[in-house]
């Protein structure tokens, strides 16, 4: 028979929702009665849990929760959840990675269809590449397309606020991972993606850093998991393994820089202007410059010059840049 323990237990997870538990403690109590003998009664009791775990695995949901759903409870303060619409056409990217991403969302959007056949859709990626590339864009981007929430988890809090739990808390997101499916960006990564043995190393960060390697290769979940960092040279080689992705940002080269003004300016005529030309004074600079010196000289040619983009506003507004003397800093 099942001891007092075991009731309270099973009563105890009852009340709390918890369901995982209970189902824990009703096999622990089917193994007891097979050892004591009850082989009939410990089948019963194998055979409701299973059933009734069938149900509830396809009850978690697996489509995008809606935005009143979105709770994230505990984690408050650690996944911040932040919607922001872009589509992958308004990416500007080297084209081999427009078509890894390509890839990666027809993969997710088909998950079913590999799984039928025992293959997985690509879903842990690694972002790497300097400042304002499109890592966090990226990222939304994915969850725009495939419809999900995205999460971003702040690394930081992480670290300084629960110092000494950090490993309690991991846990805490990666069941959130695995209960909603969503896009999770642990951005700003280095705070815990430095190399392992580094001299500098505390304590704390190296056991944080173990902890979530240990939980991005146990996860099994239908959660898409994004890891960005701006150091590579700090990432330990043995987060390799864990990722179906490595994808590597880099600022922008000419033709780029020519189609982030493009996009950028959409709304000014910009076919007396050349490109080219204002492509050369951008070298250097990222895509997020870029995007920020087109905002000034859409400004300045909205407030001094009747809305008429010239090439003088332009190049000047990326001198500016450049040089770090922006008119509008933002
Ligand atoms: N590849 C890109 N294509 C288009 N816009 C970009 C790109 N990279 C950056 N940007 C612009 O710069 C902003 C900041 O980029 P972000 O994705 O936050 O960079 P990162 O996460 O790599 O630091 C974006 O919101 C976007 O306006
Ligand atoms: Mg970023």
């Amino acid at each position: 028979m099942a001891t007092a323990e075991q009731i309270k237990a099973l009563l105890r997870s009852h009340v709390e929702r918890d369901d995982s538990r209970f189902y824990s403690v009703a096999l622990q109590l089917a193994a007891k009665e097979a050892r004591q003998g009850h082989v009939k009664l410990a089948d019963d009791i194998k055979k409701i849990v299973e059933k009734s775990q069938s149900s509830y695995i396809r009850s978690v949901p697996n489509e995008p929760v809606p935005l009143k759903r979105v709770n994230t409870g505990d984690l408050q303060g650690l996944l911040e959840y932040r919607p922001h619409s872009v589509r992958l056409n308004e990416l500007v990217l080297p084209n081999d990675i427009v078509s890894r991403f390509e890839k990666i969302i027809v993969e997710q959007r088909q998950k079913d269809k590999l799984s039928k056949f025992g293959l997985t859709a690509s879903r842990k990626l690694m972002f790497v590449g300097p400042p304002g590339t499109g890592k966090t864009m990226s990222a939304s981007m994915l969850a725009t397309e495939l419809k999900l929430p995205i999460f971003t988890i702040v690394l930081d809090s992480l670290i300084t606020r629960f110092m000494g739990e950090t490993a309690t808390k991991l846990r805490a997101i990666f069941n959130h991972i695995s209960q909603t499916r969503a896009v999770y960006l642990f951005d700003e990564f280095d705070a815990i993606g430095t190399q392992r043995n580094a001299s500098n190393d505390v304590g704390e960060i190296r056991r944080v850093l173990n902890s979530f390697l240990m939980f991005v290769e146990q996860d099994s979940s239908d959660s898409i998991i994004i890891a960005a960092t701006n150091h590579p040279e700090l990432l330990d080689k043995a987060l390799h393994r864990r990722f179906d992705h490595f994808i590597n940002f880099s600022k922008p080269g000419s033709l780029q820089i020519e189609k982030l003004i493009a996009q950028s300016l959409s709304l000014f005529d910009l076919e007396n202007l050349t490109l080219s030309k204002i492509a050369e004074i951008a070298s250097g600079l990222s895509s997020a410059e870029v995007t920020r010196a087109c905002d000034d000289a859409a400004k300045e040619a909205v407030l001094h010059n009747d809305a008429v983009l010239t090439q003088e506003i332009l190049s000047e507004a990326f001198e500016r840049r450049k040089t770090g003397k922006a008119l509008f800093t933002s």
